[in-house]
């Protein structure tokens, strides 16, 4: 038996079973499973009978993959959990994502909730709770295998950093008319909504900042929200709002409950996701595909700068705005910026220096907030130290009190206007307080005189320089873990998609 989910009524089957001399060896909830399955067969019905009928007892949620010792097929079915399954020439295969089982096939026929497949080698069926074959397409994924491939790189996180040139490009393909600044995207056609409310979870809740950010700029009342907040206690709607999800994998619980929750309300939804084909995509009345390609290191990287993108893009399709050009621009350019900042980068080596330091802070305004939101979740994420990352303007509100010799703090500052001048206010602040200072910026502003290290990024438009300064975070971030030891693409007690709310 495999199990993704979690079976609420555990301890009541659970009880009935052991009433009936059933004997546990695990405290799962996923083993009741199994022992339905035995107490059906045991009645005298077949295989796949017991496994329908132990479903049937099931609430909750779950991804279901069940075999016996003699039996020819695999059987499994879903409810609120991915689950996926592979067509090859002479083998079929089953995996909550596409990826899993890429390097063997391209195509994917995507189970949902309720349904029952049933594998044998070579061949797979689908059919309905009741039994009844249904007719399944078979999709193409345009993901190729090499995609998930380490090709050459220690990990998968620090590939997907050195792929973001290729993902943003992609982002981008035939989506922008650089003459005009106007953005062509199918998906964000005939949009005009009168406000945005972002759903999402971790570093697509990042990304959803930055987009209630730029949202807001341009006069459109936004707000970004965490999912599972927002799941139990939405905001306020009116008919002319979207919500809009932010999930590359198309599959986390808490944002698909938020989303719902806006469905149920009557609103229009939009998923912005990387997965074509997850359960995001399906259920959202838009959808604004990212292009990343797979992203497999748990450590979202190249997923959120283009969010970030999408975000852009989103925005540009909602409102009008007079530098729209010029972000088209900027735009354009960055996958060459990010190529040569990946070429310059001495983030190892700040890396190194601060590797054995008690904490590490973050600190940005405005667009730059998210950024610092990111690095520092990147840090803990991946390091296991504590990193904390606010509003630059907060720092004398509380956090100050932790500075110290021993807490780095990475400011992101770029440009020399009044938001750049307040924050270094605020890094002048903590080297007051003997704090080492780590300038993220670019050659415009003055904050690098205050700094014990300066993390350069290209000169570009305001909007476009956080997705540079975030990837000289993620870089830091990966080179204190691979310093550290530590197990980089797959952190301890973290999954790649929360299928659990
Ligand atoms: C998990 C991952 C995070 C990710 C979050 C949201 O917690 O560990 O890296 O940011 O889920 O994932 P999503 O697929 O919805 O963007």
């Amino acid at each position: 038996m495999v199990h993704n989910g979690i079976i609420e009524n555990y301890d009541e089957l659970k009880a009935e079973l052991q009433a009936d001399g059933h004997e546990f060896t695990s405290d799962t909830d996923t083993e009741v499973v199994p022992h339905l399955i035995e107490d059906a067969m045991a009645a005298g019905h077949d295989f796949e009978a017991a496994f329908r009928a132990a479903v049937s007892r099931l609430e909750g949620s779950y991804a279901l993959a069940a075999v016996t010792a003699d039996a020819e097929a695999i059987l499994a079915t879903r409810r609120d959990s991915p689950l996926v399954v592979g067509v090859g020439d002479d083998a079929a295969y089953l995996a909550s994502d596409v990826p899993a089982f890429l390097e063997f096939t391209d195509r994917v026929v995507y189970l949902e909730d309720g349904e029952f497949a049933r594998l044998e080698s070579g061949s797979w069926t689908v059919t309905d709770d009741e039994g009844l074959l249904l007719e399944k397409s078979v999709s193409r994924v345009e993901w190729d295998a090499e995609e998930t491939a380490k090709s050459g790189y220690d990990h998968y996180m620090l590939k997907e950093i050195h792929e973001q040139p290729r993902s943003l490009r992609q982002c981008l393909r035939d989506r922008v008319d650089e003459l005009t600044g106007s953005v062509d995207v199918e998906a964000l056609e005939g949009l005009s909504p009168k406000s945005v409310q972002f759903v999402a979870c971790g570093t697509s809740y990042h990304a959803a900042c930055y987009g209630a950010h730029a949202l807001r700029e341009a006069g459109v009342p936004s707000q970004a929200f965490l999912a599972s907040e927002y799941a139990t206690a939405p905001a306020p709607v009116s008919e002319e709002t979207l919500v809009v999800g932010i999930t590359q994998s198309g599959e986390t619980a808490d944002t698909l409950a938020a989303l719902r929750q806006a469905e149920r309300r009557g609103v229009e939804t939009l998923a912005m996701t990387n997965v074509v084909g997850s359960t995001a995509a399906r259920e959202c009345d838009r959808t604004l595909f990212i292009r990343a390609g797979p992203e497999i290191g748990v450590a979202a990287t190249k997923t959120f700068s283009s969010q970030v993108v999408a975000c852009n893009l989103l925005s540009a399709a909602i409102a009008e705005r007079s530098d729209a050009r010029e972000v088209v621009g900027a735009l354009r350019d960055l996958p060459g910026q990010v190529q040569e900042l990946l070429d310059e980068s001495h983030a190892e080596a700040v890396a190194d220096r601060f590797l054995d330091s008690d904490g590490y802070f973050f600190i940005g305004r405005e667009y730059h907030h998210p950024v610092a939101l990111e690095g520092a979740l990147k840090m803990k994420e991946i390091t296991y130290k504590h990193a904390e990352g606010f509003p630059a303007g907060e720092l004398k509100h509380g956090p100050l009190a932790l500075v110290t010799e021993e807490t780095p703090v990475f400011a992101v500052v770029t440009g020399d206007g009044e938001t750049a001048q307040k924050t270094i206010g605020n890094v002048k602040e903590v080297e007051a307080r003997d704090a080492p200072v780590v300038a993220v910026t670019d050659g415009v502003s003055e904050v690098g005189r205050y700094a014990e290290e300066v993390l350069e990024i290209p000169e570009t438009h305001p909007r476009v320089a956080p997705m540079l300064a975030n990837v000289q975070l993620q870089l830091v971030a990966y080179y204190v873990a691979k310093k550290l030891g530590r197990s980089i693409d797959k952190p301890r007690n973290l999954a790649k998609s929360v299928t659990v709310e």
